[in-house]
């Protein structure tokens, strides 16, 4: 068993375990991050259609100021993965509309500020939350799936 990390771990293609620009990015070539069920804490958010992963521990993530802190944009935004938020977080939208496909019982209630907003989101579909709101509150392995007519539109 190696050594548990200390410090934040944060890993994707664009933040690789060594060579960090920042003080967020740990790991070291002692402490490797992985998947494995020793790391109790470690989340893993899978962003698709993008296939982009992330990791981290549960409840180290520093806050990105926007929208709920520990919440999915919160997380994409930690990790520079393009999730449009045009109310800044304030649940005044749906532009951070996703789709979970994995870990729903991870995330947390929806509540009814929320699922108001909701009821106005395009493409609606019984696994449909607003990335602002959804907290990460339990460790495990989390898949959401932008829709497509979220991706890639054309931002001021
Ligand atoms: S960013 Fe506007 S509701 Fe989430």
């Amino acid at each position: 068993m190696g050594k548990e990390p200390t410090e934040l771990a944060l890993r994707s293609p664009d933040h690789p375990i060594t060579g960090s620009p920042d003080s967020l990015i740990t790991g070291s070539p002692d402490s490797p991050i992985t998947a494995s069920p020793a790391c109790s804490k470690l989340v893993r958010v899978t962003f698709m259609p993008a296939n982009r992963t992330v990791e981290f521990y549960l409840g180290r993530l520093p806050y990105a100021e926007h929208g709920k802190e520990g919440s999915l944009l919160d997380v994409a935004l930690n990790f520079g993965v393009d999730l449009d938020h045009a109310c800044g977080g304030a649940c005044a939208c749906t532009t951070c509309h996703v789709v979970v496909k994995k870990g729903e019982e991870l995330l947390s209630a929806m509540e009814d500020d929320e699922a108001d907003k909701l009821d106005s989101a395009a493409d609606l579909t019984l696994h449909s939350r607003l990335a602002c709101q959804t907290k990460i509150i339990r460790a495990g392995e989390v898949v959401v799936e932008i829709p497509a007519w979220n991706r890639n539109l054309a931002r001021e």
